[in-house]
């Protein structure tokens, strides 16, 4: 195994995209940031620097952080921020996790535009379980915006979702032909005939999940989030904000140019949403001419959930690392979804009616600390930062999924944590709900990959739907998109001390407090205790 030594610094960098000029905040100058690449059981050493004018973390997500926390990233939850002049070395190994991952700030919107691939290499002297393929890249999918970030977060945060819709979507930084002043730089794939391209599609939009899809073109999934899966083959995916999907094709097809393209999947019903289309061009080095039009793929219809359906529930895994338990020491049912909270009319409440938006979980809206992080909080046992008292079960029971008044549930503002024992089975029912709106949740897990072991439409039944469950061939992920008007149910086992940050994907959502956060006791002995905190760990 090795170790790799990266210097990243966060500073401000000129870019043109759609007609204009502007600064964003960049690592090293590069949009999307550069690619780490490593080999499963390698070391990561990544210095940060930063030289912007926020407060910034990164975080390497999907990485599980076994007993070093303090290396996850997300701001007053295992750090608080690097100021603008400081430095934090990041220090973290890769262990039993192989396929596409990727980082990105994890302060307020940051990662709008600082994000970038992490690429895990098989083991040294093992191979892929599949054809090795000859052409290997990130296709990074993400967000635009004309206006800075920070003011279109502060906005999001005190209205509602309508005015924050992207300008462009872009795959690699790009948005491609379809925008203006754009296909000067469009992202090009160079194939030779016969090649096998892997694709590792990573969804790094703040806001939206997406489909992606080749003309032309099958796709062959074999891998998501950092683990491989049983290969099955599909026109188009969709990936949902933080999820990555590795794809192989062969370029097999007429040597040509061909679009690769993204578009949204929006599940809600009147939520307002970016209505454009990203492309890069896929194109075969023995291609007549350079300036044919490329061929252009068919894209599902932005609300078409049975696609996004028939997609997900292929997907089985073939992990050999954990059995999936079968007894439960822990067995959660939370609820997620968006609401309103009533407030007073001022320029922090501009919602619908005098409110504003508040999601949470289990009624509980997520308040991240000021003072210190969480983490910091439990290790060095200062009072008064949080509370251990997350509801296990929502504290009303009712029809999550059909029509509910929305004064049933306003919800409470808290920074609570839930407690799980060292090495306890866990497995968590999440719930949508129709409070506000129904739409799809992709939910990320901090510290851990899970067993996705079911999902389905409507309200979760206790009685039926485990007899459904898939204990044999469960994918592993570390994000789910939780369906619309439905639920997904993962296990894991709590085998990694810290305290581990579960959120929704979607940054709005984030914002408004969809989150929570597991407190993972150390269990016993050095080897199942959290590492003591880096010297240079930011100061709060
Ligand atoms: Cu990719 Cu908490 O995030």
């Amino acid at each position: 195994a090795e170790t790799h030594y990266h210097n990243f610094v966060v500073q401000e960098t000129t870019v043109n995209r759609l007609c204009i000029t502007r600064n964003i905040i960049t690592v090293n100058e590069q949009f999307p940031g550069p690619t780490i690449a490593a080999r499963n059981g390698d070391s990561l050493v990544i210095q940060v620097t930063n030289r912007a004018r926020y407060n910034v973390t990164l975080h390497w997500h999907g990485i599980r952080q076994m007993r070093t926390p303090w290396a996850d990233g997300p701001e007053y939850v295992t750090q608080c921020p690097i100021m603008p002049g400081g430095t934090y070395t990041y220090r973290f190994k890769i262990e039993n996790q192989e396929g596409t991952l990727w980082w990105h700030a994890h302060s307020r919107w940051l990662r709008a535009t600082v994000y970038g691939a992490l690429v895990i290499f098989p083991k040294f002297g093992s191979s892929y379980p599949f054809q090795a393929p000859k052409v290997d890249v990130p296709i990074i999918l993400g967000e635009w915006w004309n206006r800075d970030i920070i003011d279109v977060m502060r906005q999001a945060l005190f209205t509602g979702a309508a005015p924050n819709v992207s300008d462009a979507y872009t795959i690699n930084g790009q948005p491609g032909d379809l925008y203006q002043c754009s296909s000067q730089g469009t992202t090009k794939i160079s194939v030779n005939p016969g090649d096998t391209v892997l694709l590792r599609v990573i969804n790094a939009a703040l806001n939206q999940q997406l489909f992606f899809t080749v003309a032309n073109h099958r796709l062959t999934v074999v891998g998501a989030d950092a683990a491989y899966n049983k290969p099955f083959t599909t026109n188009v995916i969709m990936v949902g904000p933080g999820q990555t999907t590795n794809v192989l094709l062969t370029a097999d097809q007429p040597p040509s140019r061909y679009y690769m393209a993204a578009r949204a999947y929006a599940s809600a019903r009147n939520a307002p949403f970016d209505n454009t289309t990203t492309t890069a061009i896929l194109e075969y080095r023995m291609a007549a001419s350079g300036s044919s039009t490329p061929l252009f793929p068919q894209l599902p219809a932005y609300n078409d959930t049975a696609t996004v359906t028939s997609f997900t529930s292929q997907l089985k895994g073939i992990q050999s690392l954990a059995k999936v338990s079968t007894n439960i020491d822990e067995n959660l049912f939370f609820t997620v979804g968006l609401g309103l909270v009533n407030c007073t009319p001022g320029p922090t409440c501009q919602g619908p009616n005098n409110t504003r938006f508040a999601a949470s979980m289990n009624n509980v809206s997520f308040v991240l600390p000021r003072r210190t992080s969480l983490l910091q909080a439990y290790y060095q046992n200062i009072p008064g930062v949080f509370t251990t008292d997350f509801p296990p079960s929502p504290p009303v029971q009712f029809d999550y999924t059909g029509n509910v008044s929305r004064g049933l549930w306003q919800p409470s503002f808290g920074t609570k944590l839930y407690k799980l024992k060292f090495g306890s089975n866990v497995q968590i029912v999440l719930q949508g709900t129709a409070i506000f709106t129904t739409e799809d949740h992709p939910i990320h897990l901090h510290g851990y990959h899970f067993f996705v072991v079911g999902q389905g439409f409507g309200n979760f039944n206790p009685r039926t739907d485990p007899s459904n469950f898939n204990l044999v061939d469960p994918p592993v992920r570390n994000t789910i998109d939780v369906p619309v008007g439905g639920w997904a149910v993962i296990r894991f086992i709590a085998d990694n001390p810290g305290v581990w940050l579960m959120h929704c994907h979607i940054d709005s959502h984030l914002t408004w407090g969809l989150a929570m956060s597991f407190l993972v006791e150390n269990g016993h002995g050095k080897l199942q205790s959290i590492e003591s905190p880096p010297p240079d760990l930011p100061p709060c």
